[in-house]
């Protein structure tokens, strides 16, 4: 009697209030330390055009993702990032969204989803989504109601305004766009509408219309779309261009900078189209939203300090929970010194940090810190030190292979729009974006159709099949690296204590914890170092190391006057009193 009263009691409160949110119970603070599942995380992202095809028509798909979630069990990792896989014009590949509440059928559908979530809780794999929140396509249903008329129901929710200098009323007579702000992707910011005799702002592309935000239904609607799929257990959101949020509603001319930009045009500081301070109200209201779902966000976010960074995080811990440090990627060679200080400044400023080395914008980390001769070795060098640093990791899919960039050889090549716009400067982002590498096989095993860009010759070596029956391979490097991460406390909870602070060549610091520590040493030169640490300061006055890890080719000697590095080594110790 009492079970059929309670299960009554759950049939009215479903009844009245329709189904609990899923993702509640699963995200809740984990450890002793008060630590947060995202604070240890290594978030993977995937690119799902690329990653693996299910139905062999040249594209990848969620069915494709769902069929290698044991590889990415295996692999280590906490959570995916899965780009737009909303329906879109793939006009800029998914980020062009004409519809936020279902999948693009490229992609599969709202079941594949379903399922994708379902089997990753099995397997503790969280799946978090991409929320482009600056702009939707011009397909979208709002856009098209927006363009219209100047009195549609949707007009307010896009940035129109006439053109400056003529009478507003023929395009004869709308002389020039409203001011002089310029899209980043090379077009005019502003696009003259015919139909309506005015201009529309976009950041992007024309076919990415920016949202105004400053219209309070645009900020509801797109916090519905949050809790759709939060109620379908999506562990948080990436967030797209926020920096672009908002615009100056008096749309002030931007200052000249000095230079040009890739696409010849003449530099602009962005004052007034870029990181406005309204741009924390909407961080603040989608944070809300995600704490009702316990749930995460995780910022595009393009700083170029700490402290516009810490900035993302909000005053009272209210906004982004991970927003990116992306200035590391930015950084011009490898040099200690620059990473030292710029992980001195991150730690100083308090918050967990979030390091990443590249994603689907950016050339990969292979090929933009490889010297030709020693690539690998670099590539784990560089994996070692954004995995074992204090705060959370995210990593592009393909970087436990060591895939490197495959830029199109000409213009006619190019998928990225961008490419097409900038070439040859800018060769856009295909490169970035190639298939997974699965196999050496045709199309590296990634589809039995022609894939939608092509595999560089160096899946023929780089590959999951290949690398995995080698235990010097970057992918058992990065299973070993991962295993790691997640079961060493010195790594998981330990402070972060920079070692022989003037060293110009090689990295080096502690993680400690509980009288323990993670020693990490990383050789950024091509040649050969001799190093020693004295560790007194640190807590250890009669240091025992223990190795656990360094990168096969580039062995490292431990003798009684320090390491011997070799060029681009890196060693990972374990230190104990
Ligand atoms: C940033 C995304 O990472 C990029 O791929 C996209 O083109 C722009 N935002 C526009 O959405």
């Amino acid at each position: 009697m009492k079970n059929s009263k309670s299960i009554c009691a759950v049939a009215l409160f479903m009844l009245l209030f329709g189904l609990p949110p899923a993702a509640h119970a699963q995200h809740q603070p984990v450890d002793a330390e008060g630590h947060q599942w995202w604070q240890h995380a290594v978030v993977y992202e995937i690119y799902p055009r690329s990653f693996a095809d299910s139905d062999n028509n040249g594209f990848g798909d969620l069915k494709g993702i769902d069929q290698h979630l044991d590889y990415l069990k295996q692999l280590g990792i906490d959570a995916i990032w899965i780009t737009p896989c909303f329906p879109s014009p793939q006009v800029d590949f998914g980020y062009d969204v004409s519809d936020y509440d279902a999948i693009d059928p490229l992609y599969g559908t709202l079941s594949d989803f379903d399922k994708l979530v379902a089997d990753g809780k099995q397997r503790h794999i969280k799946v978090i989504l991409d929320f482009v929140v600056n702009h939707t396509s011009d397909k979208h249903q709002w856009f098209i109601d927006s363009q219209s008329s100047k009195t549609s129901q949707h007009r307010d929710w896009y940035i129109w305004r006439d053109g400056k200098g003529g009478d507003g009323k023929s395009p004869e007579g709308i002389a020039q766009p409203p001011n002089n702000w310029l899209s980043t992707f090379g077009t005019p910011a502003w696009t003259f509408d015919a139909k309506t005799n005015q201009y529309y702002y976009h950041y992007f592309y024309p076919e990415q219309p920016d949202l105004n935000w400053r219209n309070p239904a645009v900020e509801n609607a797109m916090l519905d779309v949050t809790r759709f799929w939060y109620k379908r257990g999506v562990a948080g959101f990436r967030l797209d261009a926020v920096d672009t949020l908002y615009e100056d509603p008096a749309l002030t001319d931007n200052p000249p900078a000095p230079g040009t930009d890739k696409f010849g045009r003449a530099n602009q500081i962005e004052k007034y189209n870029k990181k406005l301070p309204e741009v924390h109200d909407a961080m603040r209201a989608l944070r809300k939203t995600a704490d009702e779902y316990n749930s995460v966000l995780i910022g595009e976010t393009w700083t170029s300090n700490v402290s516009q960074l810490k900035d993302y995080y909000g005053a009272n811990h209210d906004e982004l929970q991970m927003p990116m440090d992306l200035m590391m990627t930015e950084f011009k060679g490898l040099h200690a010194q620059q990473y030292r200080d710029h992980i001195a400044a991150v730690n100083a400023a308090g918050q967990w940090p979030v390091y990443v080395i590249t994603n689907h914008d950016i050339i990969r980390s292979y090929t933009r810190y490889g010297d030709g001769a020693h690539n690998d070795d670099i590539a784990k060098m560089m994996a070692a030190l954004y995995l074992t640093l204090r705060g959370s990791a995210i990593m592009y899919y393909g970087e436990e292979l060591g895939m490197e960039n495959n830029d199109p050889k000409s213009r006619e090549d190019v998928q990225d729009p961008i490419g097409k716009i900038g070439w040859p400067v800018e060769k856009g982002r295909d490169g970035e974006r190639t298939p997974m590498q699965w196999t050496d096989g045709p199309n590296a095993g990634f589809s039995k159709a022609k894939p939608w860009l092509p595999v560089p010759a160096s899946a023929q070596t780089h590959n999951v099949e290949t690398e995995a029956k080698d235990p010097d391979s970057m992918l058992n490097f990065y299973r070993k690296l991962l295993a790691m991460r997640h079961n060493e406390p010195t790594l998981l909870e330990g402070d972060y204590f920079p070692l022989n602070n003037d060293d110009p060549n090689v990295l080096a610091y502690l993680r400690r914890y509980k009288g323990e520590a993670t020693l990490v040493v990383l050789n950024m030169s091509a040649t050969p170092q001799k190093v020693g640490f004295d560790l007194a300061p640190a807590g250890f006055a009669t240091p025992k190391l223990t190795e656990s890890l360094n990168n096969a080719h580039a062995k490292t000697a431990a003798g009684a006057d320090g390491l011997s590095m070799q060029p681009f080594g890196m060693f990972i110790a374990k230190v104990t009193q």
